[in-house]
């Protein structure tokens, strides 16, 4: 399985935000506390798609059902309709296994046309039964009548401090314990997207692994110490 893929976060406990207010409105819809549509925004790797899936999971828990949270991304989703039919079926659906309201994801709303995006708001506009959540790294692609039916939330890149918990989480799970200040260490200097972290963390793992293969095979060569994560801020 693809490191990423094996690492992704499983809840939102598991992302993690720059922002502590970001992080609590999206509990506060993953507990269907809010219901305004949602428009997550920001810089790429940031976490947003991961989030809107993470939300509708949570918001949907209750169905135990696998199918209801399928997430669209704009443009598949207007090469194959031309209209929000789909939408409001999955809602229907949603609602008659038990859900509070409807809920579906839109990933990367920009790609859709204007005209798309002008339908999108007079659907919103027609049914309230549910609500959308949408993510755009290109939020000035966003028309604006229909992104003012939105709530924004800005998700920015954490820093180096606030990265250091995933750090430990996933090397652990790769078996290579390490100390929240190790893993400051080993940060030092890192700059980037959560895509970025994730291969630097890869990276790691696998100079790690190859250094402890040599040196089950090579009993006699002396002992090196852990590679550090080195910068390489600006390659993504
Ligand atoms: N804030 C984060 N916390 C934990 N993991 C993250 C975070 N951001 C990104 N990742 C990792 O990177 C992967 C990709 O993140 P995601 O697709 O959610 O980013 P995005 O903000 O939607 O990016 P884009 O703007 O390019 O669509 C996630 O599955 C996760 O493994
Ligand atoms: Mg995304």
């Amino acid at each position: 399985m693809k490191f990423d893929k094996k690492h992704r976060p499983q809840t939102l406990a598991d992302v993690v935000y720059a922002d502590a207010a970001v992080e609590q409105t999206l509990n506060d819809y993953a507990h269907n506390q809010r219901d305004k549509h949602l428009l997550l925004h920001g810089p790429r790797g940031t976490g947003k798609s991961v989030s809107a899936q993470l939300v509708l999971n949570q918001r949907m828990a209750i169905l135990g059902q696998t199918g209801l949270t399928d997430i669209w991304n704009a443009k598949a989703y207007q090469a194959a309709h031309n209209t929000f039919e789909p939408v409001l079926t999955q809602w229907n659906w949603q609602l008659s296994m038990g859900a509070n309201s409807g809920c579906s994801v839109f990933d990367e709303i920009d790609q859709f046309t204007l005209p798309m995006q002008h339908k999108l708001r007079a659907f919103i506009d027609r049914f309230e039964m549910g609500m959308v959540i949408a993510t755009t790294n290109n939020l000035h692609l966003v028309d604006g009548p229909l992104k003012d039916r939105f709530r924004p939330l800005f998700v920015e890149y954490p820093s180096v401090q606030q990265w250091v918990p995933r750090v430990v989480a996933v090397l652990g799970a790769e078996g290579i314990p390490v100390t929240p200040t190790q893993a400051l260490g080993l940060l030092q200097g890192f700059e980037g997207s959560g895509r970025t972290l994730d291969d630097w963390i890869e990276d790691y793992v696998l100079r790690l692994k190859r250094m402890m293969a040599q040196l089950t095979t090579l009993p006699s060569m002396p002992v090196q110490s852990s590679p550090q994560i080195t910068s390489n801020a600006g390659e993504q």
